[in-house]
Protein backbone atom coordinates (compact mmCIF):
# COMPACT_ATOMS: atom_id res chain seq x y z
CA UNK A 1 0.00 0.00 0.00
CA UNK A 2 1.62 3.64 -1.14
CA UNK A 3 0.69 6.91 0.79
CA UNK A 4 0.37 9.12 -2.01
CA UNK A 5 0.14 12.79 -1.82
CA UNK A 6 0.71 14.37 -5.11
CA UNK A 7 -1.12 14.36 -8.41
CA UNK A 8 2.13 13.57 -10.41
CA UNK A 9 2.95 10.61 -8.27
CA UNK A 10 -0.97 9.68 -8.62
CA UNK A 11 -0.94 9.87 -12.18
CA UNK A 12 2.55 8.04 -12.74
CA UNK A 13 0.79 5.11 -11.05
CA UNK A 14 -2.89 4.93 -12.71
CA UNK A 15 -1.13 5.22 -16.32
CA UNK A 16 0.73 1.83 -15.73
CA UNK A 17 -2.64 0.44 -14.21
CA UNK A 18 -4.66 1.08 -17.19
CA UNK A 19 -1.83 0.57 -19.84
CA UNK A 20 -2.03 -2.74 -18.38
CA UNK A 21 -5.98 -3.03 -18.69
CA UNK A 22 -6.94 -3.03 -14.76
CA UNK A 23 -9.91 -1.57 -13.64
CA UNK A 24 -9.05 1.12 -11.03
CA UNK A 25 -11.94 1.28 -8.00
CA UNK A 26 -11.85 4.06 -5.57
CA UNK A 27 -13.76 4.74 -2.83
CA UNK A 28 -13.78 8.94 -1.37
CA UNK A 29 -13.91 9.65 1.82
CA UNK A 30 -12.61 12.42 4.73
CA UNK A 31 -10.75 10.46 6.42
CA UNK A 32 -11.29 9.28 10.04
CA UNK A 33 -12.28 5.26 9.26
CA UNK A 34 -14.84 2.97 10.36
CA UNK A 35 -16.08 0.00 9.45
CA UNK A 36 -19.10 1.70 7.24
CA UNK A 37 -16.16 2.93 4.78
CA UNK A 38 -14.40 -0.54 5.01
CA UNK A 39 -17.65 -1.91 3.68
CA UNK A 40 -16.71 0.35 0.79
CA UNK A 41 -13.35 -0.47 0.41
CA UNK A 42 -14.48 -4.13 0.49
CA UNK A 43 -16.79 -3.60 -2.13
CA UNK A 44 -14.40 -2.14 -4.76
CA UNK A 45 -12.08 -5.01 -3.67
CA UNK A 46 -14.65 -7.45 -5.41
CA UNK A 47 -15.54 -4.88 -7.88
CA UNK A 48 -12.01 -3.39 -9.48
CA UNK A 49 -8.66 -4.65 -9.98
CA UNK A 50 -6.84 -1.64 -8.45
CA UNK A 51 -8.31 0.23 -5.67
CA UNK A 52 -7.24 3.36 -4.21
CA UNK A 53 -9.07 5.15 -1.01
CA UNK A 54 -8.89 8.58 -1.24
CA UNK A 55 -8.48 10.74 2.21
CA UNK A 56 -9.24 14.95 2.20
CA UNK A 57 -11.44 17.08 4.85
CA UNK A 58 -12.74 19.02 1.92
CA UNK A 59 -13.17 22.55 3.70
CA UNK A 60 -15.78 24.01 0.44
CA UNK A 61 -18.42 21.10 1.88
CA UNK A 62 -18.53 22.62 5.47
CA UNK A 63 -20.70 24.75 6.52
CA UNK A 64 -19.18 26.14 9.51
CA UNK A 65 -15.52 26.85 10.09
CA UNK A 66 -16.04 24.76 14.09
CA UNK A 67 -17.43 21.83 11.75
CA UNK A 68 -14.20 22.03 9.66
CA UNK A 69 -12.17 22.40 12.67
CA UNK A 70 -13.43 19.58 14.61
CA UNK A 71 -13.74 17.31 12.14
CA UNK A 72 -11.26 14.36 13.11
CA UNK A 73 -7.82 14.16 10.99
CA UNK A 74 -6.49 10.61 11.89
CA UNK A 75 -4.04 9.57 8.38
CA UNK A 76 -2.20 7.30 10.71
CA UNK A 77 -5.02 4.90 11.92
CA UNK A 78 -6.47 5.14 8.74
CA UNK A 79 -3.47 3.57 7.23
CA UNK A 80 -3.76 1.18 9.62
CA UNK A 81 -7.09 0.07 9.11
CA UNK A 82 -6.65 0.17 5.40
CA UNK A 83 -2.96 -2.20 5.27
CA UNK A 84 -5.19 -5.47 6.10
CA UNK A 85 -7.59 -4.57 3.24
CA UNK A 86 -5.10 -4.87 0.46
CA UNK A 87 -6.07 -0.55 -0.65
CA UNK A 88 -3.04 -0.11 -3.69
CA UNK A 89 -2.92 3.51 -3.22
CA UNK A 90 -4.27 6.22 -0.11
CA UNK A 91 -4.23 9.46 -2.17
CA UNK A 92 -3.94 12.12 0.76
CA UNK A 93 -3.49 15.07 -1.40
CA UNK A 94 -2.86 18.96 0.93
CA UNK A 95 -5.45 21.55 0.75
CA UNK A 96 -3.06 23.65 -1.76
CA UNK A 97 -2.94 20.62 -4.07
CA UNK A 98 -6.53 20.71 -4.23
CA UNK A 99 -7.57 24.59 -4.54
CA UNK A 100 -4.11 26.24 -5.42
CA UNK A 101 -4.39 30.01 -5.93
CA UNK A 102 -6.74 31.14 -8.38
CA UNK A 103 -8.89 28.10 -8.03
CA UNK A 104 -12.49 29.56 -9.52
CA UNK A 105 -14.71 26.67 -10.56
CA UNK A 106 -17.80 25.24 -8.81
CA UNK A 107 -19.77 22.89 -9.84
CA UNK A 108 -23.45 23.13 -8.83
CA UNK A 109 -26.26 20.46 -9.73
CA UNK A 110 -30.01 21.33 -9.49
CA UNK A 111 -32.85 18.87 -8.93
CA UNK A 112 -31.49 16.06 -6.27
CA UNK A 113 -29.80 19.00 -4.63
CA UNK A 114 -33.05 20.63 -3.51
CA UNK A 115 -34.57 19.83 -0.27
CA UNK A 116 -33.42 18.17 2.76
CA UNK A 117 -29.39 18.55 3.04
CA UNK A 118 -29.48 21.05 0.61
CA UNK A 119 -31.48 23.73 2.07
CA UNK A 120 -29.64 23.15 5.38
CA UNK A 121 -26.20 22.88 4.29
CA UNK A 122 -26.51 26.09 1.50
CA UNK A 123 -23.55 25.07 -0.65
CA UNK A 124 -22.84 21.70 0.57
CA UNK A 125 -23.46 20.05 -2.51
CA UNK A 126 -21.18 22.41 -4.76
CA UNK A 127 -18.52 21.54 -2.63
CA UNK A 128 -19.37 18.14 -3.14
CA UNK A 129 -19.78 17.88 -6.92
CA UNK A 130 -16.41 20.38 -7.53
CA UNK A 131 -14.11 17.74 -5.14
CA UNK A 132 -16.09 14.55 -6.59
CA UNK A 133 -15.29 15.57 -10.18
CA UNK A 134 -12.02 16.82 -9.12
CA UNK A 135 -11.04 12.91 -7.42
CA UNK A 136 -12.67 11.54 -10.76
CA UNK A 137 -10.44 13.07 -13.15
CA UNK A 138 -7.55 12.75 -11.13
CA UNK A 139 -7.71 9.12 -9.78
CA UNK A 140 -9.38 8.31 -13.49
CA UNK A 141 -11.15 5.80 -12.11
CA UNK A 142 -13.13 2.96 -13.92
CA UNK A 143 -15.68 2.47 -10.48
CA UNK A 144 -16.46 4.26 -7.56
CA UNK A 145 -18.15 3.48 -4.50
CA UNK A 146 -20.11 5.88 -2.36
CA UNK A 147 -22.37 4.83 0.62
CA UNK A 148 -26.24 4.82 0.97
CA UNK A 149 -25.88 6.05 4.38
CA UNK A 150 -25.50 9.63 2.29
CA UNK A 151 -28.70 9.22 0.08
CA UNK A 152 -28.72 12.38 -1.32
CA UNK A 153 -25.06 12.74 -2.19
CA UNK A 154 -25.20 9.38 -3.87
CA UNK A 155 -27.84 11.22 -6.00
CA UNK A 156 -25.85 14.28 -6.82
CA UNK A 157 -22.38 12.01 -7.69
CA UNK A 158 -24.72 9.71 -10.09
CA UNK A 159 -26.14 13.11 -11.47
CA UNK A 160 -22.46 14.52 -11.94
CA UNK A 161 -20.77 11.76 -14.09
CA UNK A 162 -23.61 11.17 -15.88
CA UNK A 163 -24.05 14.77 -16.75
CA UNK A 164 -20.20 15.63 -17.74
CA UNK A 165 -19.82 12.11 -19.22
CA UNK A 166 -17.44 11.65 -16.55
CA UNK A 167 -16.88 7.46 -17.56
CA UNK A 168 -17.31 5.66 -14.12
CA UNK A 169 -19.46 3.45 -12.76
CA UNK A 170 -20.96 4.36 -9.14
CA UNK A 171 -22.02 2.17 -7.06
CA UNK A 172 -24.18 2.37 -3.62
CA UNK A 173 -23.20 0.45 -0.76
CA UNK A 174 -25.46 -0.37 2.20
CA UNK A 175 -25.12 1.30 5.14
CA UNK A 176 -23.75 0.04 7.75
CA UNK A 177 -24.83 0.18 11.10
CA UNK A 178 -24.05 -0.16 15.14
CA UNK A 179 -25.74 -3.38 17.01
CA UNK A 180 -28.38 -0.94 18.10
CA UNK A 181 -29.08 0.66 15.16
CA UNK A 182 -27.02 3.64 14.82
CA UNK A 183 -25.69 4.40 11.35
CA UNK A 184 -21.56 4.42 11.82
CA UNK A 185 -20.41 8.11 11.62
CA UNK A 186 -16.74 10.02 11.65
CA UNK A 187 -19.00 12.86 14.12
CA UNK A 188 -20.40 9.99 16.30
CA UNK A 189 -17.61 10.11 18.67
CA UNK A 190 -18.32 13.72 19.06
CA UNK A 191 -21.58 12.26 20.85
CA UNK A 192 -21.31 12.41 25.24
CA UNK A 193 -21.71 8.76 26.65
CA UNK A 194 -25.72 10.11 27.16
CA UNK A 195 -25.96 11.32 23.66
CA UNK A 196 -24.75 7.98 22.37
CA UNK A 197 -27.19 6.30 24.18
CA UNK A 198 -30.11 8.04 22.90
CA UNK A 199 -29.04 8.48 19.41
CA UNK A 200 -30.08 5.11 18.14
CA UNK A 201 -33.65 6.49 18.40
CA UNK A 202 -33.36 8.01 14.76
CA UNK A 203 -32.95 4.74 13.34
CA UNK A 204 -35.91 3.91 15.66
CA UNK A 205 -38.41 6.35 14.84
CA UNK A 206 -37.28 6.25 10.92
CA UNK A 207 -38.18 2.46 10.74
CA UNK A 208 -41.67 3.22 12.97
CA UNK A 209 -42.47 5.74 10.71
CA UNK A 210 -41.96 3.18 7.88
CA UNK A 211 -43.64 0.58 9.09
CA UNK A 212 -46.69 2.96 9.64
CA UNK A 213 -46.76 4.35 6.06
CA UNK A 214 -46.18 1.04 4.92
CA UNK A 215 -49.47 -0.13 6.45
CA UNK A 216 -51.57 2.48 4.95
CA UNK A 217 -51.05 5.68 7.26
CA UNK A 218 -50.55 8.89 5.88
CA UNK A 219 -47.16 9.82 5.70
CA UNK A 220 -47.21 13.45 7.46
CA UNK A 221 -48.65 11.90 10.40
CA UNK A 222 -46.34 9.13 10.58
CA UNK A 223 -43.10 11.51 10.34
CA UNK A 224 -44.78 13.86 12.35
CA UNK A 225 -45.12 11.29 14.98
CA UNK A 226 -41.39 10.19 14.83
CA UNK A 227 -40.59 13.73 14.82
CA UNK A 228 -42.23 13.96 18.08
CA UNK A 229 -40.72 11.04 19.34
CA UNK A 230 -37.21 12.12 18.61
CA UNK A 231 -37.75 15.43 20.29
CA UNK A 232 -38.86 13.46 23.20
CA UNK A 233 -35.72 10.98 23.41
CA UNK A 234 -33.34 14.10 23.98
CA UNK A 235 -33.22 15.48 20.58
CA UNK A 236 -32.76 19.04 19.99
CA UNK A 237 -33.56 19.37 16.73
CA UNK A 238 -35.01 17.50 13.90
CA UNK A 239 -33.78 19.65 10.65
CA UNK A 240 -35.95 17.10 8.11
CA UNK A 241 -37.75 13.81 8.44
CA UNK A 242 -39.41 13.14 5.01
CA UNK A 243 -40.48 10.46 2.41
CA UNK A 244 -38.96 10.93 -0.47
CA UNK A 245 -38.62 9.10 -3.87
CA UNK A 246 -36.13 6.60 -4.05
CA UNK A 247 -35.40 7.36 -8.02
CA UNK A 248 -35.04 11.48 -8.38
CA UNK A 249 -35.71 11.94 -4.70
CA UNK A 250 -38.99 14.03 -5.64
CA UNK A 251 -41.22 14.22 -2.35
CA UNK A 252 -44.18 12.05 -1.90
CA UNK A 253 -47.29 11.67 0.27
CA UNK A 254 -47.66 7.80 0.18
CA UNK A 255 -45.66 4.77 -0.84
CA UNK A 256 -46.95 5.32 -4.84
CA UNK A 257 -43.21 4.08 -6.15
CA UNK A 258 -40.03 2.93 -4.19
CA UNK A 259 -39.40 4.99 -1.49
CA UNK A 260 -36.96 6.19 1.10
CA UNK A 261 -37.47 8.29 4.79
CA UNK A 262 -34.80 10.89 4.94
CA UNK A 263 -34.13 12.61 8.34
CA UNK A 264 -31.03 14.70 9.53
CA UNK A 265 -31.74 15.87 13.46
CA UNK A 266 -29.43 17.33 16.33
CA UNK A 267 -27.91 15.45 19.27
CA UNK A 268 -25.04 16.61 21.83
CA UNK A 269 -24.31 19.80 19.24
CA UNK A 270 -23.51 16.75 16.88
CA UNK A 271 -26.03 16.71 13.24
CA UNK A 272 -27.18 13.12 12.39
CA UNK A 273 -28.18 12.03 9.39
CA UNK A 274 -30.03 8.58 8.15
CA UNK A 275 -32.20 7.08 5.83
CA UNK A 276 -33.80 3.86 5.13
CA UNK A 277 -35.74 2.10 2.38
CA UNK A 278 -39.44 1.95 2.57
CA UNK A 279 -40.37 -0.78 0.00
P1 LIG B 1 -17.24 10.62 4.37
O1 LIG B 1 -18.26 11.20 5.26
O2 LIG B 1 -15.86 10.31 4.91
O3 LIG B 1 -17.84 9.33 3.73
C1 LIG B 1 -17.13 8.63 2.76
C2 LIG B 1 -18.01 7.56 2.19
O4 LIG B 1 -18.36 6.63 3.21
C3 LIG B 1 -19.35 8.13 1.63
O5 LIG B 1 -19.67 7.49 0.41
C4 LIG B 1 -20.32 7.75 2.73
O6 LIG B 1 -21.66 7.61 2.26
C5 LIG B 1 -19.75 6.43 3.20
N1 LIG B 1 -20.23 6.09 4.54
C6 LIG B 1 -20.18 6.86 5.66
N2 LIG B 1 -20.76 6.22 6.70
C7 LIG B 1 -21.20 5.03 6.23
C8 LIG B 1 -21.89 3.92 6.80
N3 LIG B 1 -22.26 3.91 8.08
N4 LIG B 1 -22.18 2.85 6.01
C9 LIG B 1 -21.81 2.85 4.70
N5 LIG B 1 -21.15 3.86 4.09
C10 LIG B 1 -20.85 4.94 4.84
O7 LIG B 1 -19.04 11.52 2.17
C11 LIG B 1 -17.95 12.06 2.26
O8 LIG B 1 -16.97 11.62 3.13
C12 LIG B 1 -17.55 13.25 1.42
O9 LIG B 1 -18.68 14.03 1.15
C13 LIG B 1 -16.85 12.85 0.08
C14 LIG B 1 -17.77 12.04 -0.82
C15 LIG B 1 -15.56 12.09 0.38
C16 LIG B 1 -16.47 14.16 -0.69
O10 LIG B 1 -15.64 14.96 0.07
Amino acid sequence: MKLVHTLDELRAITRTWHQAGEVIGITPTMGALHEGHLSLVRAAKAGSDRVITTIFVNPTQFNSADDLEKYPRTLDSDSTLLAPLDVDVIYAPTVDQMYPDGFATSISISGVTEGLCGTHRPGHFDGVATIVAKLFLQTSADRAFFGQKDFQQLQVVKRLAADLNIPVEITGCPTVREADGLALSSRNVRLTPEGRKVAPALYRAMQEAGARIKAGDPAAAALQAAQAALLDAGFTEVEYLELRAEDGLAPLDSLSQPARILAAAWLDGVRLIDNIAVA
